[in-house]
């Protein structure tokens, strides 16, 4: 287009089309970068009830039973008995997960038949990891899977269907050719179509806060840096009317944070400090907060994570910091009558001539100041102000950190539970309880006495001690003060390099789950 203007009404006409153009441009921009639910999926779920035909699978599920398993009439005169034969032979009972797959005999009205045993009670995680069972079974080929669930409630349906779409998520933008997405329509036949509809409508928000999550942690560190998470993050948010602020490296220095800024200052990435509300409470209320580790990449410093195996996938120190967005996408878009405020301090841990020193001394938000003994303790130091921040300048009314902290905690518990550690039985006793609905599962550890624990000669505390998990929580204990507060250490917990349950392989968005189970548990007992 040429700018230069011949005559005036020319150049009058220009900028017309030129402005036409700029709206057309940055509408479709906008509308392309705000992410749906639906960018994630090819499958849909269908509740009305009606006769499908030539379905590739139907599904039967049924209750454990010590006596013979009860199956449509249809089935049975229509493949001589031959279905109650196979489950005999199989020895099947209606177990929990158990599965028994077979093709049906030419002429029937579907392909396969699928018998899934659904145990003698199904709670939410049951009935999720049930729908993901049969996720993982459905393959490229197939495009209609009919689910007989006439035993289930509206509930347990909208929560196997939830437990599918968990499964069919894929993280696929960096394969040349990525493999085709699960594609089909599950027609579930149950009591209650409506009724199901609408409790899996409800769940479809939880999803997209596990998908965003997933994506967080997935994303490489030179692509996940923190300003792309701070912008991704803002652009996810958008559409469930969570007000979003990112404070760049200038304000986090000139607010005090010189915790979250140190860790990142070797870096050509420095610190972000992201910041999400929800306002579902009265206007005075005091929010619950989360406070999320956005470390978006751990070399460890100048303590260097040294191995192949410590340093391998450190893009998935973040995880902290998605499972905080993630959650509030949860909240926020079941309309939550309650604040709650999210804080993610982003960072990037790595090496340079302006990177911290070990025994160089940070001075955090509240003007504590910390000696860095390990360049490798980031993930405390940037929580330190992220908790100090929710405290202080949000008002928080209670504190829920979680944070891949410790190599420690995963020696202590491996990578199927979380260790949790607070003084407050409340919050515990709601995180407990929901780590048991969520199948995100916790285990207490001691806060101690551990006295003289993260003491320093020289500053007002050093970043590490002995036991390595309580050490952090410890330190993240003196930002919280007095606030009620309670730790999560994730380490090893949100990623894993092979599909199980209602995960696909890669970041699993763990905490999602868990954080909105908890702050509504919380809520509830508190209001
Ligand atoms: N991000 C790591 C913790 C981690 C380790 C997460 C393994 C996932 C898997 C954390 O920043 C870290 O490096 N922690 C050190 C602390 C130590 C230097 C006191 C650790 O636990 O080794
Ligand atoms: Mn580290
Ligand atoms: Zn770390």
């Amino acid at each position: 287009m040429k700018v230069q203007a011949q005559n005036g009404s020319a150049w009058i006409m220009e900028m017309a089309t030129l402005g036409m153009l700029m709206l057309a441009l940055i509408w479709a921009q906008s509308a392309q970068a705000v992410s749906q639910w639906s960018d994630y999926l090819n499958t849909e779920h269908r509740f009305e009830h009606r006769h499908i035909d030539g379905a590739d699978v139907i599904v039967m599920v049924v209750p454990e039973t010590s006596g013979a398993i009860m199956l449509p009439k249809m089935w049975q005169d229509e493949t001589k008995n031959a279905v109650s034969a196979a489950l005999e032979v199989a020895e099947f009972s209606g177990k929990q997960g158990q599965m028994v797959e077979l093709l049906a005999p030419p002429g029937f009205y579907a392909k396969r038949l699928w018998v899934v045993g659904m145990g003698s009670e199904l709670n939410r995680f049951d009935a999720e990891q049930l729908g993901a069972t049969i996720a993982a079974k459905v393959t490229d080929k197939m495009s209609t899977v009919v689910v007989h669930a006439r035993a289930l409630s509206p509930s347990q349906i909208a929560a196997m269907a939830h437990g599918m779409d968990l499964r069919n998520y894929r993280f696929d933008r960096y394969k040349q050719t990525p493999k085709a997405r699960p594609s089909y329509v599950t027609h579930w036949h149950g009591q209650d179509g409506e009724a199901a509809e609408a409790a899996y409508l409800a769940t479809k928000p939880l999803a997209h806060g596990v998908f965003v999550a997933r994506d967080i942690i997935n994303l490489p560190g030179s692509d996940g840096y923190p300003a792309a998470i701070a912008e991704l993050a803002e652009r996810a948010v958008a559409p469930y009317g969570i007000k979003a602020r990112v404070y760049g490296p200038e304000q986090v220095k000139a607010m005090g944070m010189g915790a979250l800024y140190g860790v990142s200052q070797g870096s050509q990435h420095k610190a972000h400090l992201l910041v999400l509300e929800w306002h579902g409470g009265d206007k005075g209320e005091q929010p619950i907060a989360f406070v999320g580790k956005g470390n978006t990449f751990d070399t460890g410093g100048y303590n260097l994570k040294t191995s192949g195996d410590s340093i391998v996938r450190m893009q998935t120190d973040k995880a902290g910091g998605g499972a905080v967005i993630g959650a509030m996408m949860a909240l926020a878009g079941e309309q939550v009558d309650f604040n709650v405020v999210g804080v993610v301090p982003l960072s990037h841990n790595l090496i340079s001539g302006t990177a911290t020193l070990p025994g160089d001394v940070l001075v955090a938000g509240d003007g504590t100041r910390i000696e860095v003994v390990n360049t490798d303790a980031e993930g405390r130091l940037i929580l330190a102000d992220g908790i100090w921040y929710a405290r202080d300048k949000l008002n928080a009314r209670a504190i829920a950190d979680i944070a891949t902290l410790t190599g420690s905690k995963v020696r202590a518990l491996g990578t199927d539970y979380a260790a949790v550690f607070s003084d407050h039985p409340e919050l515990l006793e709601a995180m407990k309880a929901a780590g048991d609905e969520t199948g995100e599962l916790v285990w207490q550890l001691p806060l101690g006495p551990y006295k003289g624990i993260i003491d320093s000669w020289l500053a007002d505390i050093q970043n590490v001690g002995s036991p390595g998990a309580q050490a952090g929580a410890r330190l993240l204990q003196h930002f919280a003060k007095d606030t009620p507060w309670i730790h999560l250490d994730i380490a090893g917990n949100a990623y894993a390099t092979s599909a199980k349950g209602i995960h696909p392989a890669g970041g699993n968005g763990y905490g999602v789950r868990l954080l909105a189970e908890w702050a509504k548990r919380y809520a509830e007992k508190t209001q």
